[in-house]
């Protein structure tokens, strides 16, 4: 029997991703639990397509406690979970932060509580890049402090981070690990499952590819007078493939027992930073489409760099980046594509 391996958030762009690589290891079982108010289940339908494997999904809301411990103990005994489930939209965390402290501590508070309960042995927390805020020193590594975070969203991710660290400290028998994404983009290679935007994408990557299948009309750089290479903002893309395979790369280093603390910490970026121009100097010369964008003003809150060092993921976890920039603008555009059949299709 493999361990099984509860995912929150299974249904969502990273959470899928990361059941096909755990399918793809071979090691794991993975159950998707989701109640799709930022995905669809259509996408337990892709995983199928990309792996063979129709996982199991538990349409709940984690924030449901009640529920959400009746899936627990239904799909018992587990041997961890992956907790992406998490709104993470910044300007609507800006404008609904009550909606965004509920939903996203409540759930980990659900989470934690369930690991209590039922003597899960292993967790891993999905955390984001933006708990460093504002950084001048740069690479980062995750001895950089938090810094002031610049909105609610990315508030969250640093309580939710306090919060797993104080219930180690009370619960020795508990290994966790917590993984701070920088830039995901991209989709699988083949193209057949990928990010679902809301209509309004506000990433980078979603509106190039929306405006590079007309969309969307216009994309607009915000900013090119920062204190960078070509003036416009640097950041840490990271192909969402490398991303999936940490997570197992994190659990297999929990299960191996080769973890110091039991709640420990790594960074995932390429430890390479591009800037806006870069992407859609990229995105032009992969897929050989000429993208109409014009140069705008400042987005408020963006940081003019910050990309990672991940050199304790690359030693301790064994993982290394496998995708480049040129795979994440191509897989970008081939799902964009495939969007667009599927919808002429219906
Ligand atoms: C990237 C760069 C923009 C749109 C956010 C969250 C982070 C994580 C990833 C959740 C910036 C520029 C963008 C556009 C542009 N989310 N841009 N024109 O802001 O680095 O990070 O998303 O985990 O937590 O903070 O990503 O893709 O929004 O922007 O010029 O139409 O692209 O100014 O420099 P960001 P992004």
């Amino acid at each position: 029997m493999k361990p099984k391996i509860i995912v929150t958030g299974g249904t969502g762009y990273i959470g899928s991703h990361t059941i096909i690589e755990l399918i793809r290891s071979g090691e794991f079982e993975a159950v998707a639990v989701d109640n799709c108010v930022r995905s669809t289940p259509e996408t337990i339908g892709r995983i199928k397509e990309i792996t063979g494997i129709c996982v199991k999904h538990h349409a709940v809301d984690i924030c449901d406690k009640k529920a959400f411990f009746a899936m627990i103990e239904q799909e018992a005994p587990i041997a961890g979970i992956i907790h992406f489930a998490a709104y993470k939209c910044v300007p609507e965390s800006v404008e609904k932060p009550l909606m965004y402290y509920r939903n996203n501590l409540g759930s980990l508070e659900n989470v934690l509580e369930a690991c209590e309960k039922y003597h899960i042995p292993q967790l891993i927390f999905s955390s984001s890049a933006s708990v460093y805020g504002d950084v001048k020193e740069l690479p980062v590594t995750e001895a950089t402090p938090f810094g002031k975070p610049f909105c609610p969203y990315a508030h969250t991710k640093q309580i939710g981070e306090q919060m797993i660290h104080f219930f180690a400290e009370q619960h020795p028998d508990f290994q966790s690990v917590i993984l701070r994404y920088f830039n995901p983009v991209g989709n699988d290679m083949s193209g057949l499952n990928g990010e679902l935007s809301p209509d309004k994408p506000n990433n980078l990557m979603p509106i190039v590819t929306q405006v590079a299948i007309g969309k969307m009309k216009q994309l607009t750089v915000f900013g090119t007078d920062y204190d960078t290479r070509d003036g416009s903002c640097i950041r840490d893309y990271i192909h969402v493939c490398d991303i999936a395979d940490a997570h197992v790369k994190a659990l297999q280093f929990l299960m191996n027992g080769k973890n110091e603390s039991n709640c420990e910490t790594f960074n995932l970026g390429s430890g390479n930073g591009v800037s806006v121009l870069e992407i859609i100097d990229a995105f032009e010369k992969v897929n050989g489409i000429k993208l109409n964008y014009i140069i705008g003003g400042r987005r408020p809150g963006d940081v003019p760099a910050i990309y990672s060092n991940s050199g304790r993921a690359n030693e301790l976890l064994g993982w290394h980046c496998r995708y480049t920039i040129n795979d994440m603008v191509e897989s970008a555009w081939k799902w964009e594509q495939h969007l667009l059949k599927s919808k002429q299709a219906e």
